[in-house]
């Protein structure tokens, strides 16, 4: 299952993609923002890093106007390695050599054919498993 969260400056964005994930059959449990009301992204992240931490999710998925406060919020919790990715080729490789488990997109900045491409990069790429990368990710941990 993957978790997906938003604040009102990527609402629309995560409305397209909740439609584009159900055409696709893949699960997810959307843990708001649900209005175009102002609201602070910093608590959508955290209930989307708080599912993937606790194993709910697999990955997370966090839009926001830039992807910018999603990121730095969710890069700040322990075990969390997100990645702002607005090309198809970063969130590949985000995956494959940082084993990233959340995903951050900048709705006001990527157009949003682009950003689900980007997603079904992302949920498509599998971490490299090699020793190298392994231990750059265990160098993070420590340094957290
Ligand atoms: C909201 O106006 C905007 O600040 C937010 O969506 C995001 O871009 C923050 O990083």
């Amino acid at each position: 299952m993957i978790a997906i969260g938003c604040d009102h400056g990527a609402l629309d964005l995560k409305n397209q993609l909740k439609e584009h994930l159900d055409k696709k059959g893949v699960v997810y449990k959307d843990f708001g923002c649900n209005t175009n009301e102002s609201c602070d992204y910093p608590i959508y992240a955290h209930k989307v890093t708080d599912a993937v931490l606790s194993g709910e999710c697999e990955l997370g998925i966090l839009l926001c106007g830039t992807g910018i406060g999603m990121s730095i919020a969710a890069n700040k919790v322990k075990g969390i390695r997100a990645a702002l990715c607005g090309d198809c080729f970063s969130a590949q490789v985000t995956r494959e050599h940082n084993d990233s488990n959340v995903l951050c997109i900048g709705a006001r900045v990527v157009g949003s054919e682009l950003a689900l491409r980007i997603v079904d990069t992302f949920l498509g790429a599998e971490f490299s498993q090699s020793e190298r990368h392994k231990r750059r990710i265990a160098m993070l941990e420590e340094e957290e």
